[in-house]
């Protein structure tokens, strides 16, 4: 099967393009880089021809409100026609679980990349996945005051990279769901508690403060705003396992 990884060099995407070229599928990973563009459309036509399967992993350069959202919807305006014009088959996303039950600027630019998906005409899966144990460190300094960091005792769940690749993979290649899939990870504890034990295995002295009030990049959070509510696929790698592996990597 031909399958187009848009956003292929990214941290998700890069994982996801060998575990599929081991399926034996003809796997491009597209990207601006290799000149593939969803914003200017540049490459699409010539990559999409003869693609069964497409997955966008891309995600926006800025995380800025306005930025993000016009990413997501140029983009998907971009993709989606190219997409029907070539035939595709199934289209797979990778989006964020509770987007829907918190409000930030970024939670609202990937609703709107799901409405345009829902309403492409192609099948397709969205994946809402939890956050990814890569993206502690970016929080944990999102967070920061000082030598402090405030976060919200609301339940985190999230999940490593490679889990996340290996479940989009699996998704691609099984039939459209028309619908959404959530994974998250295996350990589901409090936010302040699970940044609290990264920073001190990393060694950042920075003193991590249970603060109900803090949001979750400026949107307010609750006990469950973060976590799957109903069922979920979940990876096998916890925060101590996936500590071991990327200090063993390093
Ligand atoms: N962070 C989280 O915790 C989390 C949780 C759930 C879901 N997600 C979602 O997961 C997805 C993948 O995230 P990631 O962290 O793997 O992303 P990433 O590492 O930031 O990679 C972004 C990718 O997008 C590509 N890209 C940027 N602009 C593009 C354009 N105009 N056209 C085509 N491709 C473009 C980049 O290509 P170049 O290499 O050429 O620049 C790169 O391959 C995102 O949609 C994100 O919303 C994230």
């Amino acid at each position: 099967m031909k399958i187009v990884i848009i956003g292929g060099t990214g941290l998700i995407g890069s994982k996801t393009v060998p575990i599929l070229r081991q399926g034996g599928h003809e796997v491009v990973a597209a990207s601006p880089k290799s000149g593939v563009n969803t914003i200017t459309g540049e490459g699409l036509k010539d990559v999409l021809a003869g693609t069964q399967v497409v997955i966008d992993l891309a995600n926006s350069p800025s995380f800025e409100d306005k930025a993000v959202l016009e990413f997501f919807e140029t983009s998907g305006r971009n993709l989606h026609p190219a997409e029907a014009a070539a035939g595709v088959r199934h289209h797979v996303a990778l989006s964020i679980v509770g987007i829907d039950r918190t409000d930030n600027g970024y939670f609202r630019a990937k609703v709107a990349q799901e409405k345009l998906i829902e309403t492409s005409g192609i099948p397709y899966t969205i994946i809402r996945s939890t956050q990814f144990l890569e993206f502690l460190g970016g929080i944990a300094d999102s967070s920061a005051d000082g030598n402090m960091v405030r976060l919200s005792p609301s339940l985190f769940q999230p999940i490593a990279a490679d889990d996340v690749a290996a479940i989009v993979a699996d998704v691609a290649v099984a039939a459209p769901r028309r619908g959404i899939v959530e994974i998250a990870g295996p350990e589901r504890a409090p936010f302040n508690e699970i940044v609290s034990r990264y920073l001190k295995v990393v060694g950042d002295p920075r003193e991590v403060v249970r603060d109900p009030e803090a949001g979750y990049w400026g949107g307010r959070v609750e006990e469950r705003s973060l976590v799957p509510l109903g069922e979920a696929r979940l990876g096998r790698i916890g925060l101590e396992e996936w500590l071991r592996r990327s200090q063993a990597r390093a």
